[in-house]
C-alpha cells in the first residue's frame, strides 16, 4: 500500500513537470499576468498624470490659482483635501519637481462634465522661490504638464482627528483650507472648521473672495492682520490668547504656513497645554537659510565642493554649494532626481552617502533610524559640508 502510494506520487510529479515544461516552451516572453489588485492601485495612484492647464485666475495681487485638467486620456486619480501635487517643471535646462498643496475640492475632481483640480501659485520674492516666480510668471492655459499625485498626510482623519477643527494658515498656507472648506459646503467633509488666517496686511490675503464665498454653518472665517493698526478686525499674530478665542473644547489644530509661523504658532500652542496628538503639521519645504538652521556649524564659510555621482557603474562629478541640498546641485547637473515633497518627509529623493560629511537640519529629517544608522539621506534635505560621494 505505502509503495503504490510512493509510486503514484513518482508518477504523479513526473506527469505535473512535463506539463510546466510545456506550459513554459509555449508561453510568451513576456509576462502577462494582471493583478486586479494591483489594476485599481495603479487607478489610484498612477505613477504620472498627464494634465493641461484650463485656466489661470489672479486670488490677490501677487497670487494665481490655476485649473487643470487630465490630458491625454489620463484619469484624475482621487485625492483628500490637504494633499498635494508634485508637478515636473523644465525652466531652462533645469529638471525639477515642485509640490503644490490641491485649493480645489475633491468632489470637483470626480464630477461633472471637466473633471479638475486647482493649485494657488504665489509670485516668489527675487532670488527666493525660483520655481513659483517661473510658474507665477509663465504658465498659461493650454499648458501641459506631467504630474504625480496625489502625496501627503496633511488631511483629516476621523478616526485621530476632533471633528473640531482650527486651521492656522499664513500665506500661501491658507490653499489646503480652502479645498476642506469647499469639500464642508459640498457636504462631503463633516467637521466644524474655524480658520485663522494670519497676513501681514489685506493686500497679502488670498483666496479671500472665495472664502467669504463659501456658504456654510461648519466654516468660519477669520482673517488676522498684524502689520496694519487701522483694521477692523482681529489684529496681530496668532497668539494663544486669539486661537483659545476661536477654539470649542476638544480640538484638532491643523498648521500651514511658513516656517517661521510654525514656530511661533507651535509655541502658543504650546502655552495652552495643546497635546501634540491634537496638532497637525503640514510639512513646509527647505530652509530659506540653511546656515542659520538650529545645529549648523558654527563659522562655517560658504563653499561650494565637488560632488560624486554613482549611479550603478556610472560616476558624475558635479558641483555643490553648501547652501543647497543634493537636490539642487543635481538638478543644475541636468542628473534626474525623484523628488515629490522637498521637505525630508517623503524619502522619494534617498540616496546614500558613501563618502563626506553633509548636514541635515532637524526640521527636514524624515529619515528611518535605520536609514541614519546606514548613511542614508534625503538628497532635498542635506547640504554638503564637504567633497562628497552619494
Ligand atoms: S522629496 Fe520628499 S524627502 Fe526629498
Amino acid at each position: 500500500m505505502k509503495i503504490n502510494g510512493f509510486l503514484q506520487d513518482v508518477l504523479g510529479s513526473s506527469r505535473v513537470v512535463k506539463a510546466r515544461r510545456e506550459l513554459i516552451s509555449s508561453g510568451s516572453e513576456t509576462a502577462v499576468f494582471r493583478d486586479p489588485i494591483n489594476d485599481v492601485a495603479r487607478e489610484l495612484h498612477p505613477d504620472t498624470t498627464h494634465i493641461k492647464v484650463t485656466k489661470v485666475e489672479d486670488v490677490s495681487p501677487t497670487a494665481r490659482k490655476y485649473t487643470f485638467e487630465a490630458d491625454q486620456g489620463d484619469v484624475l486619480p482621487p485625492f483628500q483635501c490637504g494633499q498635494y501635487v508634485s508637478i515636473d517643471l523644465k525652466i531652462g535646462d533645469t529638471l525639477t519637481t515642485r509640490p503644490y498643496s490641491i485649493c480645489s475640492a475633491p468632489f470637483e475632481a470626480r464630477t461633472g462634465e471637466h473633471p479638475f483640480f486647482e493649485i494657488t501659485v504665489r509670485n516668489g520674492r527675487p532670488g527666493v522661490g525660483f520655481a513659483s516666480c517661473w510658474f507665477y510668471e509663465n504658465v498659461r492655459a493650454g499648458d501641459t504638464f506631467t504630474a504625480h499625485l496625489p502625496f501627503g498626510q496633511f488631511y483629516y482623519e476621523p478616526l485621530r482627528d476632533s471633528r473640531n477643527v482650527v486651521a492656522l494658515a499664513g500665506g500661501s498656507g491658507i490653499t489646503p483650507f480652502y479645498s476642506m472648506a469647499k469639500e464642508i459646503e459640498h457636504g462631503t467633509l463633516d467637521i466644524d472648521l474655524t480658520i485663522l488666517y494670519g497676513s501681514v496686511s489685506t493686500k497679502d490675503i488670498i483666496l479671500e473672495k472665495q472664502l467669504k464665498a463659501i456658504r456654510s454653518d461648519k466654516v468660519h472665517f477669520v482673517n488676522v492682520i498684524s502689520g496694519d493698526e487701522a483694521y477692523d478686525g482681529e489684529k496681530g499674530f496668532l497668539t494663544a490668547e486669539l486661537i483659545r478665542k476661536y477654539s470649542k473644547g476638544d480640538t484638532t489644530y491643523f498648521v500651514c504656513g511658513p516656517l517661521a509661523m510654525y514656530h511661533f504658532v507651535k509655541g502658543e500652542l504650546d502655552k495652552l497645554g495643546v497635546p501634540s496628538r491634537r496638532v497637525r503639521m503640514e510639512v513646509f519645504g527647505a530652509p530659506r537659510d540653511i546656515a542659520s538652521a538650529e545645529g549648523y556649524p558654527q563659522d562655517f564659510k560658504p563653499q561650494t565642493f565637488r560632488l560624486h555621482v554613482m549611479r550603478g557603474i556610472q560616476e558624475d562629478i558635479i558641483e555643490a554649494s553648501s547652501l543647497e541640498p543634493f537636490a539642487v546641485a543635481l538638478e543644475r547637473a541636468g542628473i534626474k532626481n525623484r523628488t515629490r515633497c522637498r521637505s525630508g518627509a517623503c524619502g522619494f529623493c534617498r540616496c546614500q552617502v558613501l563618502d563626506g560629511e553633509v548636514f541635515v537640519p532637524a526640521e527636514g529629517d524624515g529619515r528611518r533610524m535605520a536609514d541614519k544608522e546606514f548613511g542614508f539621506v534625503h538628497a532635498c534635505s542635506a547640504y554638503p559640508l564637504t567633497e562628497c560621494t552619494i
